[in-house]
């Protein structure tokens, strides 16, 4: 990425946009938001090497639209494209460069001193030329803020084309001077090469800043944290930590977690996940009923634990990954159906304070004792409390299990799934998987997959496995 020898630099497009994606009104932004701005600031300002500078590349009207106590955009080069001899462009200052194209911009700035001295190139607007350069083959990344506002714009930026782009980190929605907004980060889609379970393409080209904004890093850190800080146990088996949270959002992405080093990995994880949710959405008990492969007996299953060091233990309960999978929440004797009664709440009283599933009163101790859904500007989000699980397996297979049940829910009630928190209270790590999470470590999180659910099937007993379909996984 960002070859300094390349005969073009590539660049990252830095905007802000409404719902119809406008940008500008009367050659100003359509909205005071000085938090936005100072992201804006800070992405396209930051260097790793402090002895560099970034470049912004921007239209001679966006070049006039920056109020003048901003412009030049200081702490970086501001290359300002013009076909005329435009006046309000000073010549005499090292930090603006006037360029007659982009491509010519982008040429002078693979060239030394340039590509020596410049760290990144972004390029910042306006409409005009966002029509050609925002989905073109040189944009590694698009930054952009959507703003969750419809208001009168004359400048609009075309969306982001989803065939070449695909999210890499959605912040959770912000609230500024009234106005709701979040930060995207979309990366251009890569062919990934496997081998050795480490792909070659990474995605550390992105700003520091929102490279480790990827959701993934939250639990690679807490996983870092129980092996470097963990409590041991009386026989060196465990290591574990207290009182541990995550969260994720579910808007744009489904967080199956990527740094697995194992190409078995996302097939047989994903399928496991569907096949446990399907199972106890209907309510019936283990063993399997409707027919649903149980794919954890399977060899393949086998294989897949053995890929990661992983050996079925007494410690770890009946079946290794079923370590805090005891959901059996709605026992099929029972009459009350916590299920349906969430889906009613949900639909009907959405403002209710205890939208909840519980496992407590079962005889079998579940490790996910309690879910609670809750509803605000039209998004159901759910908080799981697991009393304990295993991080290397349990953790992620509950993190896709939960996140799962939330859309689920969310599609099946017409509203739009938002964030899932989960608290887990004893998480802990088996002392002999402390090599392969190492391994793990080392391994740099990739964009998380999209969930499809089928739009035919409003209910939630007709879901089948094949209704449920993550892509790009
Ligand atoms: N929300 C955001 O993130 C954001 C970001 C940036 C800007 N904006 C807003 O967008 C508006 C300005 O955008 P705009 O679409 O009107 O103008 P623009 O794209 O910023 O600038 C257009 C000008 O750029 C030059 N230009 C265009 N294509 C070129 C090419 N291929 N090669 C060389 N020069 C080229 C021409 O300058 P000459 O006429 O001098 O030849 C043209 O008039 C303002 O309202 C601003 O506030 C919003």
């Amino acid at each position: 990425m960002e070859a300094q020898n390349a005969q073009r630099r590539s660049y990252q497009v830095v905007i802000a946009a409404t719902r119809d994606m406008g940008i500008g009104i009367d050659m100003k932004l359509p909205w005071d938001l000085p938090n936005e701005f100072q992201f804006f600031q800070d992405v396209t300002t930051r260097t790793s090497d402090p002895r560099k500078r970034n470049a912004t590349i921007m239209g001679r009207k966006s070049w006039e639209a920056t109020p003048l106590e901003f412009r030049p955009l200081p702490g970086r080069l501001n290359v300002v494209l013009t076909r005329s001899n435009c006046h309000s462009i000073p010549t005499d200052d090292d930090n603006v460069m006037v360029c007659g194209s982009m491509e010519s911009a982008l040429e002078l700035l693979a060239k030394p001193p340039y590509s020596f001295s410049i760290e990144k190139v972004f390029f910042i607007g306006g409409g005009e030329l966002l029509r050609h350069y925002m989905n073109a083959p040189s944009c590694d990344a698009i930054h952009l803020t959507e703003v969750d506002i419809t208001v009168p714009c004359d400048t609009f930026a075309p969306r982001v084309d989803t065939c070449l782009y695909h999210p890499w980190y959605s912040s959770l929605p912000v609230v500024e001077n009234g106005i709701r907004y979040c930060f995207n980060t979309y990366v251009r889609r890569k062919d990934l090469i496997f081998g050795s379970g480490v792909e070659a393409e990474q995605y550390s080209f992105l700003p520091k800043m929102v490279f480790e904004r990827h959701e993934e890093f939250g639990y690679l850190n807490l996983v870092q944290n129980i092996i470097s800080n963990g409590d041991m146990n009386d026989n060196n088996t465990l290591l574990s930590k207290f009182g541990c949270q995550l969260r994720f959002n579910l808007r744009k992405t489904f967080p199956l977690l990527t740094t697995k080093a194992c190409l078995l990995y996302p097939f047989i994880f994903w399928v496991g996940v569907v096949e446990e949710i399907l199972q106890l959405i209907s309510g019936s008990t283990y063993p399997k009923e409707k027919g649903i492969n149980h794919i954890w007996e399977s060899d393949k299953a086998k294989e897949y634990l053995d890929s990661f060091g992983v050996n079925a233990t007494e410690e770890d309960g009946d079946h290794p990954l079923l370590t805090g999978l005891y959901w059996s929440y709605s026992d099929a004797s029972q009459e009350f159906n916590q299920i349906s009664d969430v889906i009613n709440k949900i639909k009907n009283n959405p403002h209710d304070r205890g939208i909840t599933l519980s496992a407590c009163k079962l005889s079998i101790s579940p490790c996910q004792t309690f879910a609670q859904f809750y509803v605000a500007n039209g998004e159901l989000s759910c908080q799981i409390y697991q009393s304990s699980t295993e991080a290397s397996l349990g953790i992620p297979f509950s993190i896709a299990a939960y996140s799962l049940l939330t859309c689920i829910m969310a599609h099946v009630c017409d509203v739009v799934a938002g964030d899932f928190i989960h608290l887990i209270v004893d998480a802990h790590v088996n002392t002999s998987h402390t090599k392969a999470i190492q391994r793990q470590l080392q391994i740099s999180p990739k964009p998380f997959p999209i969930l499809k659910i089928n739009p035919a099937k409003k209910k939630i007993d007709h879901l089948e496995a094949s209704d449920l379909d993550l892509l790009d996984i």
